[in-house]
């Protein structure tokens, strides 16, 4: 199955070591640059809704800014909770010209 990968920021601003919060189609979506590689998450928090992008890097972890639960950048595993039902879906990621560009989600290509 094709993918269909939106334009969502530039990535000169999402420097390594941050994270942001964007909308794709009125779904918020949090980017992070871990070492220079894009990843892509939902935005929000399982725990009580609080915005991941809006979190702080820690090794190969964002933390929630809300209560400090920690979701693995690549796997969206949740540290505190480690069942899938405390997972965050991530998506795919392509990086085009300086432009990150993220996968439309549907419950299909979600990389859970
Ligand atoms: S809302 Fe994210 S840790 Fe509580």
């Amino acid at each position: 199955m094709s993918l269909n990968f939106h334009p969502v920021a530039k990535i000169q601003d999402l420097p390594p070591g941050t994270c942001q919060s964007i909308e794709l189609h009125e779904h918020g979506i949090a980017l992070v640059n871990l070492n220079g590689v894009i990843y892509a998450m939902d935005n929000t928090c399982p725990h009580a809704g609080g915005p991941l992008g809006e979190g702080t890097v820690a090794g190969d972890f964002v933390e929630c800014p809300w209560h400090g639960w920690k979701f693995h950048i690549k796997t969206g595993v949740c540290q505190k909770n480690p069942s899938p039902s405390w997972n965050v879906p991530c998506y795919e990621v392509r990086v085009i010209d300086g432009i990150i560009h993220v996968a439309q989600q549907t419950p299909e290509n979600r990389r859970e």
